[in-house]
């Protein structure tokens, strides 16, 4: 068969990145342009300045993934877009971009879920066996997610309020971390001992994960500590809360690798760029006698090769889309 290159363009949030990605394995190129610094004057992405920004710089990031490639245009086979979930007014600017290379080429638009791209992030580096558990822990989404076969999804369990990326950057917000705040969290638990004793959450049997009871018993702590006058011990209350944060995953994963006896496991989404998140998870798969397939440091944050990844499939099978697509801010993985 004939090689398939797939343009992908990601905007979601507060990456601008596009990526051609060969046969949905090979990135041939890829540019990830993040407005990180400009949102961190403001503590949290402001989706307006998210979107101007986006506009400002497409065009810019597809001549820099052109330029670094001996790829054409015109060769390109396809056009893939995230869709959803994300900020809208940063989602429409990645669409409409698609929609007008993919007019202008003629080439087919592939609609890709942005959370099925976390999945398929590790694809780049290892090939898939079904079934797999997928783990999405992202800014956010928290997610237990079985998969049976390319596109075949059921959701096991689901965070009931926060998200665990959320849960990470509002308690670095509390300890004047700045944005982004789970690197900084990360970071400032490395010196840190488990020293203050924070609730467990969910201690069921279940696959759902809560993360809003863990972020306001640290806030409750901060603002207790500071009324009675006494110093916050900074890298321990980064650890406590990183070590009760992370014990919520290890538990849930082990209860599913055990009962579905599933030993393939993917982690996917910025948090797993976390060192201790996938040191710890690593153990628990381990001793499983499963395998773990997370993707490299560059591929666990927002970025466009894992959108052409996902898109391949939905190619193969001739899955394509109108120039009418629209984005949606909120959705999971299996609707
Ligand atoms: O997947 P992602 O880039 O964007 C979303 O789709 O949400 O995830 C962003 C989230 C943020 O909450 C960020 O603080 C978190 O991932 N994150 C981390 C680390 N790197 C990024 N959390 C903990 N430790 C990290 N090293
Ligand atoms: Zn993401």
């Amino acid at each position: 068969m004939k090689d398939v290159y797939i343009l992908a363009v990601e905007t979601t949030c507060d990456e601008t990145s596009i990526a051609i990605v060969k046969n949905g394995k090979i990135v041939i190129s890829d540019t990830i342009l993040t407005q990180m610094q400009t949102h961190a004057e403001f503590g949290g992405v402001v989706p307006e300045i998210a979107s101007r920004m986006h506009c400002e710089n497409i065009t810019m990031v597809l001549d820099q993934t052109l330029r670094l490639s001996d790829i054409k245009l015109e060769d390109i086979d396809a056009i893939a877009v995230s869709y959803a979930p994300g900020l809208m007014g940063s989602l429409l600017v990645g669409i409409e971009f698609a929609k007008t290379l993919s007019y202008l080429l003629d080439k087919p638009l592939i609609k890709v879920n942005h959370l099925i791209g976390h999945i398929y992030a590790s694809k780049l580096e290892y090939d898939y066996e079904y079934p797999l558990l997928a783990l999405i822990v992202s800014g956010g989404h928290t997610e237990l997610v079985k998969m049976t076969n390319d596109y075949e999804f059921e959701l096991l369990g689901a965070t009931t309020d926060d998200a665990i990326g959320e849960a990470y950057d509002k308690v670095a917000r509390v300890l004047g971390i700045p944005y982004p705040g789970g690197p900084g969290v990360e970071k400032a638990a490395l010196s840190g001992q488990v020293t203050y004793n924070l609730p467990k959450s969910v201690v069921d049997e279940t696959y759902n994960f809560s993360y809003s009871g863990l972020k306001s018993s640290v806030i409750n702590l901060v603002n207790k500590e500071k009324m009675k006058g006494n110093e916050l011990r900074l890298s321990d209350l980064a650890a406590s809360f990183q070590t009760v944060a992370v014990e919520q995953l290890t538990r849930k994963l082990d209860i599913a690798m055990k009962k579905t006896t599933i030993k393939n496991v993917i982690v996917a989404g910025g948090v797993s760029a976390n060192k201790y998140l996938r040191s710890e998870i690593s153990k628990v798969v381990e001793s499983n006698q499963g395998k773990l397939l997370v993707p490299s440091f560059k591929y666990c944050t927002d970025n466009a090769a894992m959108i052409g990844v996902a898109a391949y499939p939905l190619y193969l099978k001739k899955e394509f889309t109108t120039l009418a697509l629209n984005g949606i801010s909120h959705i999971n993985i299996v609707n």
